[in-house]
This record gives C-alpha cells, structure tokens and sequence, in this order.
C-alpha cells in the first residue's frame, strides 16, 4: 500500500503567511503539520509516499527531503495548478499503479494516528474507505448522508447540509479511483472534487466504506483551527528541559525548553514549548503557546499563540493572545514621538489592538 500527502493548493485562508510558506509547513507545537502526516503513514507501515506539491514545492522539498529522516521513500509529484483534489490524484496515477494508497491532506492532522484505520481498510477490503467526524460548521466540509450506516450522498461544502458529518482528510482507495475522476466534471469552484470522485464511485455501486473517527481531527486551514491543533498537540507533550533556566524563573506543567533556548526572569506556564536559542526575558508566556527557534521575548506576555522562528516581541504591555506570529517578525514598543501605533504590515495581515 502506497501514501499520497497533498501539500499543493493555495493557503488563501492563512495569507499572509501563506504567500511565502507553504501552510503544510506552518508549525504545530513547534514541528511541521506535514511531518504529521508523514508519521502517521510511516506508523501504519507505509514506507513509498509521493508528496504532491505545487507553487511552494522547492520549500516542502528543503523541509522533507528524501524521507530518510523517517525511514520512508518520498517522490515528489508535481501539480501545475491547485485544480483539485481528485484532479491531485489524476496527476499521480503514474506513481500509484494499480497499488491500493492512503490520501492523506497536508494540512489535517489526527492524534493518534491512522494504523487501526489502514488495518480496518485492508481486512474489509473496499473500494474506499472514507472518515468521517462530527462538526459543528458543516458547510466548510464535504458532508456524508448515512441511511441505515451505509453512505447514500457526499456532497462538498453544501449551503444547507443534510447532517453534520463531515468527511475528514484521510481517504483509503483501490484503483477504482481512477474511473472516477476521470469521469467527473468540475465543480461550482472549478475543481474536481474528491467528494464528487466518492459519489461517482457509490452511484456506480462500488463499496465506499465509512468510518466516525473518535478521536480528534482537526483541518488546520484556518487559524483558530491551527491554534486549536497547536493547543492539543502541546497537551500531549511531557516536561523537558534541555535550555537554561535561572532561579528566578518559574516554569509550570508540560513544558518543553529546547536546547540553547534562554529563560531569564519569566513564567513559562505549560502547556508550552521554547524552540532551540530562543530567549525569554522579564515575560510570561502562558498555556498553549509554541514559540520556534531563534526567537526574543522581552518584557512581555504571550498565550494562546504561535510565534515563528527569528522572531521578536519587546516591551509590549497588553497580553498577546490568540495569535500567529510569521518569522522574523518584529514587534516593540516604538521610541518615537509623536506616540503612535506603527505598522508595516503585508496585504491580508490582520491587526487587533487594544
Ligand atoms: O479537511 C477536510 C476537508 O478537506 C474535506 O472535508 C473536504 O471534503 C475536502 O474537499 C477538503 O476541503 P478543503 O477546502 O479544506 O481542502 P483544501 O483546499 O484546504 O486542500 C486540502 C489539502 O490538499 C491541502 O493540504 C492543500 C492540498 N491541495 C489542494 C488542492 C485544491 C493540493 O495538493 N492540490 C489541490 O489542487
């Protein structure tokens, strides 16, 4: 069995970090989301995956590389254009084969992985196997209708959804798939829906499986989404402290300081992770929060929040919360006179002041 991680597609709803990082890249306590993926693959036994990458593919090939690092073989598969996610699957027919594969998205993340899923697959042995979760917003999904557990409709991000099931990022297929998008048209957003490709497949009256994942699942294609990710994933982390921490320092609860990070007067409450050389100076930094590498906070409070790397954050006097901070940022208190906010902000940023 071979994976498929799409790491293609546009990010629009990350912008402005988007327009120079892939999202797949975006960190999730402090690690790749993508490498998620990749871990998850690689722990239900799956060693061939092809990455299908788009605009930001030099920058997912720097991050990944060949695979080695997880023990994998990873092929990278070019899609000129984010046409979808069956077209995605279209683009790498010749990777795949005949062989029955795991499509993974690159921005969902699971906790706890997908081994029993994969088993499940390969013992009921279907034409494909879709997940499916409850949400409470619907309409950005592809939404399942069940009659008597058997899936009956599939329909992608409908007005006014028939339930709240929504199918979640990790698909099993036989090679059946390429039938079905081959078969169908695009979409209202002009792009082959893999949601259209699974009704195509039921219409047609092969097995199309349906598994609710009990665990939690998140799309981080969005930032509360992300932040929400980024909160559970640091709450399964245990203490480690490899950096530098002073006495007068107080560090609370799961909290990771990696090495060379520099804790000086501050609260470090955990949930938390301090990336490799990072400082913290006369700060708070509260639950939920993953600061990357490389970065200063100084006089400052920060929860809640995901600061990049070669970041700086000086002298502010409100609490910072609920944020995405990009990398090497910088954001102070400003000298000047007159007195002033002070921004340079790229298009599609967004500001909250107090
Ligand atoms: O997260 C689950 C949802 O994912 C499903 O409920 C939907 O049915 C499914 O269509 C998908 O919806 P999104 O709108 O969230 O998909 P998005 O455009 O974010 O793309 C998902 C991943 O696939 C993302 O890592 C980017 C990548 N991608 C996307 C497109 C459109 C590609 O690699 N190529 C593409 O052409």
């Amino acid at each position: 069995m071979k994976g498929l991680i799409l790491s293609g597609g546009k990010g629009t709803r990350l912008r402005p970090i988007t327009f120079t990082s892939a999202k797949q890249l975006i960190p999730i306590a402090n690690k790749p989301v993508l490498f998620y993926g990749i871990e998850a693959l690689r722990d239900a036994g799956i060693k061939d995956i092809g990455i299908v990458v788009g605009d930001t593919k030099e920058e997912v090939r720097r991050a990944v590389g060949d695979g080695s690092d997880w023990n994998v073989s990873i092929t990278y598969i070019e899609q000129a254009e984010p046409a979808g996610l069956a077209h995605a699957v279209l683009v790498s027919q010749g990777y795949l084969k005949d062989e029955p594969f795991v499509m993974y998205l690159g921005d969902n993340l699971i906790l706890g992985g997908i081994k029993e899923l994969v088993k499940e697959f390969k013992e009921v042995s279907p034409n494909c196997h879709i997940l499916l979760s409850r949400v409470q917003n619907p309409n950005q999904f592809g939404v399942a209708e069940l009659q008597n557990g058997r899936v009956v409709r599939l329909v992608e991000k409908p007005r006014d959804p028939r339930s709240d099931l929504a199918l979640v990022g990790v698909y099993m297929f036989d090679s059946h798939i390429f039938e079905a998008v081959k078969n169908i048209k695009p979409s209202w957003r002009n792009e082959l829906e893999i949601t259209d490709a699974i009704q195509y497949l039921i219409d047609k009256g092969y097995v199309v499986h349906p598994h609710m994942v009990k665990g939690w699942w998140k799309d981080t294609g969005r930032l509360d989404d992300l932040l929400e990710a980024n909160k559970m994933v640091l709450d399964t982390l245990d203490t480690r402290i490899d950096g530098l921490v002073d006495d007068e320092s107080k560090v609370d609860f799961k909290v990771v300081i990696e090495k060379d990070a520099e804790v000086t007067k501050s609260t470090i409450r955990g949930p938390a992770i301090i990336g490799k050389g990072s400082k913290i100076i006369n700060s708070f930094i509260g639950p939920f929060t993953s600061i990357a590498d490389r970065v200063t906070i100084k006089e400052s409070e920060v929860e809640h929040s995901i600061v990049l790397e070669g970041s700086s954050i000086m002298n502010i006097k409100g609490r910072i919360g609920d944020s995405l901070i990009g990398r090497d940022v910088e954001v102070s208190k400003s000298p000047l006179k007159p007195k002033a906010y002070r921004f340079m902000l790229g298009d599609y940023s967004k500001v909250g002041v107090l």
